[in-house]
């Protein structure tokens, strides 16, 4: 059953956009879409159930309904209602052959029902097999947004040369520690323990199987869009030339236009009043994204850590980011700290508290929204990568960038506090200077003429001419 909502007469073309049912995945893919429909095409925005509800309460979303020629289409996830409450164990439902199957008949039907019709489909790259084999039925083109980074984007195009030359699994230290040279472009940078997570795999492993297929069915796009930007990126991004007629790197994709597509309605102003009672740069920000789930041990290391290292922090700690939380942890978290030295809270408005003066320091998952929006800031890193695309994300962080310090898989109390005190403290002047360059080129990328900005108007132009 499809609900278009909001629809309203309006020009073609008309824009599909197609996300990953994860919040990482569907916040840039939503920004873009907002920018569409800023641009004057005629998007809709489909997503699944779970998730509109979800990002309903989250950021009120009735306010896009005010931009011109939004719309939301609600279709299927295709997994089962009652999901895991660890978000992390919910990604093997939504790449089951049922799952993408029902996804896939879906979008058949929005597509066969739309007016005025699609002009093309812009998919997840890990949706790619799914919007190919639709969209071939509608004669109508595919972009891939890949919501990574270029980087880790570039190293799953040889996850398949990997395997056949025995590179995965990294499972041993022996792997961990061995520089990877399968990959063109990044042979001084990645060693085993930097590759994407799922290299970690067995090769039979439906998950790398998965990745390895919707790779390959992404590099058939007509173009690829990257939340990325060329001062960052810029010599893996023009390997993707090799690959694609087009590529377009649109990043920081939240900067882009920020006064015309903020939708942000943050009621709760708990943590903003909480920071406006700091000094500039004193803060800590810690948070581990909107997958990652810890252990009650993992907990307890980092507020041990935090707590040691006498710095000023706020928190976010979803309900749902520890497992099997039996009541200890949560008591001594809330109640363990005078007020003015530490806010726990389940969410917290994340632009806004990246840009708040009074927060010097994000102590980070290494997710890639995350580390876009605090290069953006100018805020630096300490990374705690864990699943996915966070390993290689904080290896660029810290050696390729210099924005911040990798504690990789690390988690002990002695090790937090000396991070932590090595980003405010010792190390803080010399990775303030690349902060600042990096945030400086991050922002002017987003000014009229700036790359992003030019490559966002290409984008438009190319996409208005599919429709003559
Ligand atoms: C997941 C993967 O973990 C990540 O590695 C991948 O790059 C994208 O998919 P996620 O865990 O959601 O991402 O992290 P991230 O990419 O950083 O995205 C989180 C988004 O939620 C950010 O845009 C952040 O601003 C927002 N957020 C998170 C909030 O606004 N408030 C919060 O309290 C937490």
């Amino acid at each position: 059953m499809i609900h278009v909502m909001a629809e309203k007469e309006s020009p073609t073309p008309h824009v599909v956009v197609l996300p990953f049912p994860a919040h990482g995945h569907i916040n840039p893919m939503l920004t873009l879409s907002k920018l569409f429909s800023h641009f004057g095409l005629e998007t809709t925005f489909a997503i699944s159930h779970r998730f509109h509800t979800r990002l309903n309460k989250l950021t009120h979303l009735n306010k896009l309904t005010r931009l011109p020629s939004f719309h939301f289409a609600t279709i299927t996830d295709g997994a089962p209602s009652d999901l895991p409450k660890a978000p992390f164990q919910a990604f093997p439902l939504f790449i089951t052959p049922t799952a993408r199957a029902a996804v896939a008949t879906e979008l058949r039907d929005l597509l066969a029902g739309l007016s005025p019709p699609a002009t093309c489909v812009v998919a997840d790259g890990l949706m790619s097999t799914i919007a190919l084999d639709v969209t071939a039925e509608f004669g109508i083109p595919v972009i891939a947004f890949r919501t990574y980074s270029a980087t880790c984007t570039w190293a799953t195009v040889f996850l398949k040369k990997m395997v056949e030359e025995g590179v995965i699994p990294v499972q041993i230290q022996e792997d961990m520690e061995k520089e990877i040279t399968s990959i063109p472009g990044l042979e001084n940078l990645l060693r085993g323990q930097d590759l994407p997570v799922i290299c970690r795999l067995d090769p039979d492993h439906p998950v790398l199987n998965f990745y390895i297929t919707e790779t390959s069915a992404m590099c058939k796009a007509s173009s690829i869009i990257f939340n990325t930007f060329h001062n960052l990126e810029s010599p893996i991004i023009s390997k993707f030339s090799t690959i694609f007629p087009k590529v377009y790197s649109l990043g920081p994709l939240h900067s882009l236009f920020k006064p015309h597509i903020t939708t942000s309605n943050n009621n709760d102003t708990t943590c903003i009043t909480w920071l406006n009672s700091h000094h500039p740069n004193t803060v800590l920000y810690v948070s581990f994204g909107t997958v990652v789930c810890l252990s009650r041990d993992q907990v307890m290391e980092f507020w041990h850590g935090l707590v040691n290292s006498g710095k000023p922090f706020l928190w976010v700690l979803r309900d749902d980011s520890i497992q099997s939380g039996d009541g200890v942890v949560d008591s001594v978290l809330r109640h363990g700290v005078p007020a003015e030295r530490g806010l726990l809270v389940d969410w917290a408005p994340q632009e806004e508290v990246l840009a708040h003066p009074a927060v010097g320091g994000f102590l980070s998952h290494s997710g890639w929204n995350s580390t876009l929006e605090s290069i953006s800031e100018g805020v630096p890193l300490i990374c705690w990568p864990l699943i996915a695309d966070q390993t290689v994300n904080s290896r660029c962080v810290s050696e390729m960038w210099r924005v911040g310090i990798d504690m990789k898989g690390s988690c002990d109390r002695v090790i937090v506090e000396n991070m932590v005190r090595d980003l405010m403290e010792n190390k803080r002047e010399d990775i303030l200077r690349s902060t600042a360059e990096m945030a400086n080129m991050a922002n002017e990328s987003v000014k009229k003429g700036g790359s992003s900005y030019r490559d966002l108007e290409k984008l438009i132009e190319d996409i208005r001419s599919m429709s003559l």
